[in-house]
């Protein structure tokens, strides 16, 4: 019978373990020091600068807040880059009317038919304020609200309402800094804040309080401040055209409006009652896709950067084509030029949309000049210059809205659709009231297809106030 022993178990000499243990604890030390000290370096890089220098209440000057905050500032200051164009938005400011002619037919009575160009970056908001031809002895101080750090200060020093009450030339040597962070922060904690009046009372108006919004919420509300439709209310009170009880849809804000009588001109050709819309960028994203599933304007138009390892909120705010990587391609794990061609696709289908809506109302503004002349009387015209006016509204709440309907494609082209349709309703009643007369009256509807001619039929049709028939 064979035994097997079992081998003894080897001896180490009695200082072996104790050696190992020590050696352990040693590296454990040295590797936690290691991590202590990189946290530290990444905790130190992300501080802003070395000690944070207070920050007076209503600062307006955006370098004094760039010594806390380099990289916010320096990603701001490339708002003044206008190289960069996108299809159909980007840097560089587009003449409107060059471009599409007809406009200057649709605003005719009104200064936007003389000068209409695309806006460009937040640095520029005080120089392009100040050059513009809108702008004239009569501006109240109002127009400044949306330019400048300078507003909440002023404000705070003259009363809102006697701000308003300015005039816009008198308060130009006090305001001087173009939109800034004084304009969405709390200088004492950076938390995100609401500086225009104007929102906080749309919200009262509407029974809401801005206190309440969520945080993901503010990242869109301090672009709503400005990126908003809005009017003067008595000639200078800026004023958004919220309800209590209704929303912010093209339809809510017809129903405010005509329920106030509001109108911005009186058409050159048409005399019809108009409005004008500014640019309800916050509302039309409010009926999009992205806005349904709580994706804000900063998520796109201020996305996460990295430098060095740092994490922090891209302050260069401009056309998210411009910078797919990090906005869209964050969400959508489409290639770059797939996201590109696919806004691109949605914008041109809506402008398309747009241009039909602009040929239909072109001719309706034509239509009812043509019936006047022809002797109809203004009380048989009141129901076309109404829908005109709604049709036009309709139009230009998607037309003067930037983003060329990719913040809501459904709603925009939807919208259009209802412009379409009553702009034909205008040219059909026309039709009717001529025919019930037994007078023919056609328009020869002019050549505008270039801005030469639309600004020489606008000259003769100013100076004769006819129109010519068929
Ligand atoms: C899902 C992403 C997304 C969200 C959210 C979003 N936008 Fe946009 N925005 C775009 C795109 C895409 C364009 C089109 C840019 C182009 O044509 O170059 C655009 C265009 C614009 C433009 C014109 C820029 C230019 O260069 O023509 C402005 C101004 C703007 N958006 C403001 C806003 C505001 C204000 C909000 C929130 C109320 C908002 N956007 C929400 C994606 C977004
Ligand atoms: C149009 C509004 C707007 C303006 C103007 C603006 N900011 Fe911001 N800022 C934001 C938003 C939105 C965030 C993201 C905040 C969040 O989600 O908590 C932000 C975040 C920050 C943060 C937090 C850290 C980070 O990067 O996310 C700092 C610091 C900051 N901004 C500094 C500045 C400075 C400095 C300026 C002026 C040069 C400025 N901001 C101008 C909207 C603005
Ligand atoms: C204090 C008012 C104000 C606030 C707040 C504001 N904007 Fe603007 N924004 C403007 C004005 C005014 C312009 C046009 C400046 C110009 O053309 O001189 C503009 C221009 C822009 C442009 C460039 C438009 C173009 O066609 O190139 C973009 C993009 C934009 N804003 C997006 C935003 C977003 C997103 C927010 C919020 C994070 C925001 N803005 C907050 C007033 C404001
Ligand atoms: C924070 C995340 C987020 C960002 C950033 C974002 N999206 Fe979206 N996007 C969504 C969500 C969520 C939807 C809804 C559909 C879904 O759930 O997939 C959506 C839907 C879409 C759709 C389909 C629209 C429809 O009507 O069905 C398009 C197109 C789109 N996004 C384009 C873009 C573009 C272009 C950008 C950049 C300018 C962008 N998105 C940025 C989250 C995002």
């Amino acid at each position: 019978m064979n035994t097997t022993e079992t081998p003894a178990a080897p001896q180490f000499p009695k200082w072996v373990g104790p050696v190992i243990f020590g050696l352990t604890a040693g590296i454990i030390v040295v590797l936690a020091l290691l991590a202590i000290s990189i946290m530290e370096r990444r905790w130190e890089a992300q501080r802003p600068a070395l000690v944070l220098k207070p920050i007076a209440q209503w600062e307006p000057n955006n370098a004094v807040w760039g010594q806390n905050y380099p990289r916010e500032y320096e990603s701001y200051l490339r708002t003044r880059e206008t190289g960069t164009r996108s299809k159909f938005g980007g840097g560089p400011p587009r003449n409107y009317l060059n471009a599409d002619p007809l406009q200057v037919i649709l605003f005719a009575g009104y200064p936007f038919s003389k000068e209409y160009n695309q806006a460009r970056g937040h640095y520029y908001s005080v120089t392009d304020v100040s050059s513009t031809k809108r702008v004239n002895a009569k501006t109240p101080g109002t127009c400044w609200t949306c330019k400048s750090t300078d507003v909440p200060k002023k404000m705070a020093e003259l009363g809102v309402d006697n701000f308003y009450k300015q005039h816009f030339a008198d308060l130009k040597s006090a305001i001087t800094h173009p939109i800034g962070c004084q304009d969405c922060h709390d200088p004492a904690t950076m938390n995100l804040r609401i500086t225009r009046p104007a929102l906080r009372e749309a919200f009262a108006a509407q029974g809401r309080k801005i206190g309440d919004a969520t945080h993901q919420e503010m990242r869109s509300l301090v672009c709503a401040q400005c990126h908003v439709e809005y009017y003067f209310r008595d000639k200078y009170y800026l004023a958004f055209p919220w309800d209590q009880g209704k929303g912010l849809t093209v339809e809510d804000f017809i129903a405010y409006y005509d329920e106030r009588d509001f109108t911005d001109y009186v058409h050159a050709v048409s005399k019809a009652p108009m409005l004008k819309a500014q640019h309800p960028d916050f509302e039309l994203y409010s009926q999009g896709v992205h806005a349904y599933r709580g994706v804000s304007c900063a998520d796109c138009h201020m996305p996460y950067r990295s430098e060095g390892g740092v994490k922090f909120t891209d302050h260069h705010v401009q056309s998210p084509l411009l910078n797919i990587a990090n906005s869209c391609a964050v969400c959508h794990r489409w290639s770059e030029d797939e996201i590109r061609h696919r806004v691109e696709t949605i914008q041109t289908k809506v402008l398309a949309t747009k241009a039909e809506a602009e040929r239909a109302l072109v001719q309706a503004h034509f239509d009812i000049a043509a019936a006047a002349q022809a002797g109809v009387a203004d009380a048989d015209l009141a129901a076309a210059r109404k829908l005109i006016r709604h049709a036009q509204f309709r139009w230009d709440f998607i037309s003067a809205a930037n983003g060329a309907g990719f913040h809501a494609p459904q709603e925009a082209t939807r919208i259009l659709a209802d412009a379409i349709n009553e702009a034909q309703q205008v040219r059909l009643d026309i039709a009717r009231r001529l025919a019930a007369k037994g007078i023919s009256a056609t328009p020869k509807y002019p050549d505008v297809s270039t801005r030469e001619k639309a600004d020489a039929v606008m000259k003769a049709f100013e100076a004769s106030q006819k129109v010519e028939l068929l």
